[in-house]
This record gives structure tokens, C-alpha cells and sequence, in this order.
């Protein structure tokens, strides 16, 4: 029988994953494709450097993406290198050369994916990227075609590892430095992990999410994305004292203004049920009135997790199955999340001065904050001494007019930095149900 024929762009930690999981499994992979499958060509930035693959796995190894993608010789196309405008000129070769193309790139997808999904519709061909979301889950297949009927009115997901796993290590007291230095000797952060700190991996996710589970495309700039690197043990110390957890959420809720998408930290009760997600792993919450809560969690990083997804699609390929989502739905109301009222927890780093709690309190009150609590430990430095405030619900715009009011007026040793408390009514988890006697 013939082989179905594997062009791999990048031999990296996904690439390798992808490649000794074929091999690891191959007579299953060949039952479920309905044939064998043969990765016959690979495509790497450096092609001098030697490479350790299985036994039995020798394909062609250079430095040549676009000749990968158009080599007859080959089927499927797999796009594991990253990265945004590359990606968009090898996908799209490879899908107008007649190949379906299987990619974990959520980069490339939420930049360019309107026009490469278009492609791969004039051209019939399929354009998959389950590892492209929370790697092992396969939450794409859910909201594709497993899940009940009824709309999902909020989707909350912890989509980023390396800062879900930064958290809970401030959260032990680390520093910022230390925990992300950890991060990156384990493997689990880039050498550059602007991405992931800055919010904007999870944002990139965030806008596929949106696009299977809208129907509609959306822009980047459409996202209000807000990153974790100004957190520091002494606010998860605070919110330990409150009973809360500190993660970063993507969100997106159905409202009467439109659909709100945002990524940031947030306070999330500690008995709800994504508190509990911790390392690298990563979660996404869907809830429907029609189906109630829904939750899938599971690896978001790593080479075989992460192929295991890439695999899936493969075999789904083969089989001529997958789908490709539709392009350009109807037109969807984006709003802010930020116009949305919220407690909000605030940090200052005050000098020790007569007067400081009256001037943030009059900069609040301008802008009609109102402040539930302030508590405002003994501090050893006179120049930094950490105030900690808690509002009542305000939506996150007024709370940022109000601070910014503060400005440099000699009284702040640094800018406030501010977190939304989310509203866990949905998210907490009811008591376990009786049983009937
Ligand atoms: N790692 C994860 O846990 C994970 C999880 C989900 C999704 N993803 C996504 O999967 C993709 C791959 O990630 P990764 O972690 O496997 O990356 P990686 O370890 O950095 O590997 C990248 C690969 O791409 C190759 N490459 C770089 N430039 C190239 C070029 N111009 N032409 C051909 N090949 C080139 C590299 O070649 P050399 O080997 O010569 O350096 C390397 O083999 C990314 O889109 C990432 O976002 C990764």
C-alpha cells in the first residue's frame, strides 16, 4: 500500500515529538489513517547540524521550506518552526501546490488566518492546527464537533503554561527573575518569553478560540491583552490572606454590547475550579445555558503533548476528515472587557509621608471609585512602603483614569499596578450534591 508522505517544517521540540510518536506508534497510526504513514522529507534552519531520529525514519533532511513545499513527492506538509510572516508564505505555497497542511502555529493563524483559511478553501484542501491551542487539549475538536448544541455564552481559559507556572511560583514566594530563570532552565520558557509574559501567546489563542466559537474572525488589536510581568510575591501573599488565586485568564463572554475578549491577570476564587490548574498546565471553561459548565484541562506545552494533537490532525488528514473553519461569518460586535464594572484589587508603593492614603483616596474619589478596604503593612524601606487597596465594582477604564490622576507627584515610589477581580459567581464550584437517602 502507498505511504502517505510527511514534509516536516522544523525538527525542533514539537518536530521531534511529532516524529518519535510516529514511529513509537506506528501500526496504530497506519490502522487509523487506513494506510502507513512515511515522514520522507524535513526542513530545518540549520541542515549541517547532525540529527538523532528512530530507527527506520531517514528522510531527506535541508535547509529548503518552499521546495518542501512543493515536492510531488509529498502529501501532507507539517509547519513546526513558528513564527509569523515565513510561516504565512510556506503554508500558503504548500496549500496552492495541492497539499493539506497541519501547523501548531497559533502565531501565524491569528495574524494571517483569514487569508490562509481562505486559501485552503479555494483550493480544497485542509488546514489543521488542534496543537495550536492548549496543546494536548483537544479543545478544537470540541468546539468543531463534539460539543452538545447551544451557544457558549463565556469561555474563560488559562492557555499560557509559562505564566501560569511563573504564578504559582510567585505565589511560593519566589521572585519574578528567579521563577522565570526556572521557567526557561526547565524548558518551559523561551530565551525570549515576551510572548507568553506579555499576554500576547494566550491573545493569539485567544482569537482561534473566538473564530470557532463566534463563527467571525477577529484582529489582534481587538484583544485587550494585559501581561504578568509586574506581579510580585508580596500581591499573591495578599490575595493568599483573601482567598484568592492569581491566573491568567483569556476570556471571552456574550454580552448585550457585543462579545468582550480580553487576556490579563485576575483574582479568581480559591475553590473555583480553574484555581486548581497549576504548572504548565492549561484549562478552558466553556459554559452554555443550554449545556451548564464544561471543563477540559490538560498538558499546554511540551514536545510529545503537543504532538500528540499534531498526530491527530495527521491521521485526520489522511483520512481526508478534518474541516477547515469557515472564513469570514457574519460581522460580531467586539467590545471592551475594560468598560466592564469589576472589584479591582490596587498596589502602591508609597513614600512614608503625612497625607499619601488622602491623596490616592481624592485621586479615586475624582472618578467616582469608591474603595472597600485599604490595608497598608509595616514596611522596612520608608521610600516603598506597600499599600494595598480593594474598590468596589468599577469598570477597569475608570479605575485606570482615576490612577493615572495619581501621576509622578512625588508621593509614589512607582506606578500603581492594578488586578480585576473576577466575577467567580459562574466560575465557583456549587457543594457536592447530596445523596438522595
Ligand atoms: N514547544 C511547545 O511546547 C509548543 C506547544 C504548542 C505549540 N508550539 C508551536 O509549535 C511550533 C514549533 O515550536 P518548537 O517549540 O518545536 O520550536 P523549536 O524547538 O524552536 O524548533 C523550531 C524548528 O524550526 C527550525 N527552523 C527555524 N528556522 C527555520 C527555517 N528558516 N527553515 C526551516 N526550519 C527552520 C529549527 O531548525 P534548527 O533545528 O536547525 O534550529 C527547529 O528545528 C511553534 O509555532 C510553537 O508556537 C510549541
Amino acid at each position: 500500500m502507498d505511504h502517505y508522505r510527511l514534509g516536516l517544517l522544523g525538527y525542533g521540540t514539537v518536530g521531534q515529538g511529532v516524529v518519535e510518536l510516529l514511529a513509537r506508534t506506528q501500526d496504530e497510526c497506519a490502522a487509523r489513517a487506513g494506510r502507513p504513514l512515511a515522514v520522507t522529507r524535513i526542513a530545518v534552519g540549520d541542515p549541517t547540524r547532525p540529527r538523532s531520529l528512530p530507527d527506520g525514519c531517514a528522510p531527506r533532511i535541508d535547509g529548503d521550506p518552499l521546495a518542501l513545499c512543493h515536492d510531488p513527492d509529498i502529501d501532507l506538509v507539517v509547519e513546526l518552526v513558528g513564527g509569523v510572516e515565513r510561516p504565512r508564505e510556506w503554508i500558503r505555497a504548500a496549500l496552492e501546490a495541492g497539499k493539506d497542511v497541519v501547523t501548531a502555529n497559533k502565531a501565524v493563524l491569528a495574524t494571517h488566518g483569514e487569508e490562509l483559511f481562505t486559501v485552503a478553501r479555494e483550493h480544497g484542501k485542509l488546514l489543521l492546527f488542534e496543537a495550536s491551542v492548549a496543546a494536548a487539549i483537544p479543545i478544537l475538536q470540541v468546539l468543531q464537533q463534539g460539543l452538545p448544541a447551544g451557544p457558549i455564552d463565556r469561555l474563560t481559559g488559562i492557555l499560557n503554561g509559562t505564566s501560569n507556572r511563573i504564578l504559582g511560583r510567585l505565589e511560593q514566594g519566589m521572585s519574578f527573575a528567579d521563577a522565570l530563570a526556572e521557567a526557561q532552565a526547565d524548558g518551559f520558557a523561551e530565551s525570549d518569553p515576551t510572548l507568553d509574559l506579555s499576554g500576547w501567546d494566550a491573545g493569539h489563542k485567544l482569537a482561534l478560540l473566538t473564530r470557532l466559537v463566534v463563527g467571525t474572525s477577529v484582529s489582534l488589536d481587538q484583544i485587550r491583552v494585559e501581561g504578568i510581568e509586574r506581579i510580585e510575591p508580596i500581591d499573591l501573599a495578599f490575595g493568599e490572606r483573601h482567598h484568592w488565586k492569581l491566573k491568567s485568564l483569556a476570556e471571552l463572554r456574550r454580552t448585550e454590547g457585543g462579545v468582550s475578549l480580553g487576556v490579563g491577570p485576575a483574582w479568581i476564587d480559591a475553590e473555583s475550579e480553574l484555581a486548581t490548574v497549576h504548572d504548565e498546565y492549561n484549562a478552558v471553561l466553556l459554559e452554555s445555558e443550554t449545556f451548564g459548565t464544561l471543563v477540559l484541562q490538560g498538558k499546554g506545552a511540551g514536545g510529545l503533548p503537543t504532538a500528540g494533537s499534531v498526530v491527530a490532525d495527521i491521521l485526520r488528514a489522511a483520512r481526508g476528515e478534518g474541516s477547515t473553519p469557515a472564513v469570514a461569518g457574519e460581522p460580531v460586535e467586539i467590545c471592551d472587557p475594560g468598560l466592564d464594572s469589576a472589584r479591582h484589587y490596587v498596589r502602591f508603593r508609597a513614600k512614608d509621608r503625612p497625607g499619601v492614603l488622602a491623596r490616592i483616596a481624592g485621586a479615586l474619589a475624582e472618578e467616582d471609585v469608591s474603595i472597600a478596604s485599604v490595608e497598608q503593612p509595616e514596611a522596612t524601606d520608608p521610600d516603598r512602603v506597600p499599600v494595598h487597596l480593594v474598590t468596589h465594582p468599577v469598570p477597569t477604564i475608570t479605575l485606570d483614569a482615576a490612577l493615572s490622576r495619581l501621576g509622578p507627584n512625588g508621593i509614589l515610589s512607582e506606578e500603581p499596578l492594578r488586578i480585576r477581580i473576577a466575577d467567580t459567581n459562574v466560575l465557583r464550584v456549587k457543594g457536592p450534591t447530596p445523596c438522595p437517602a
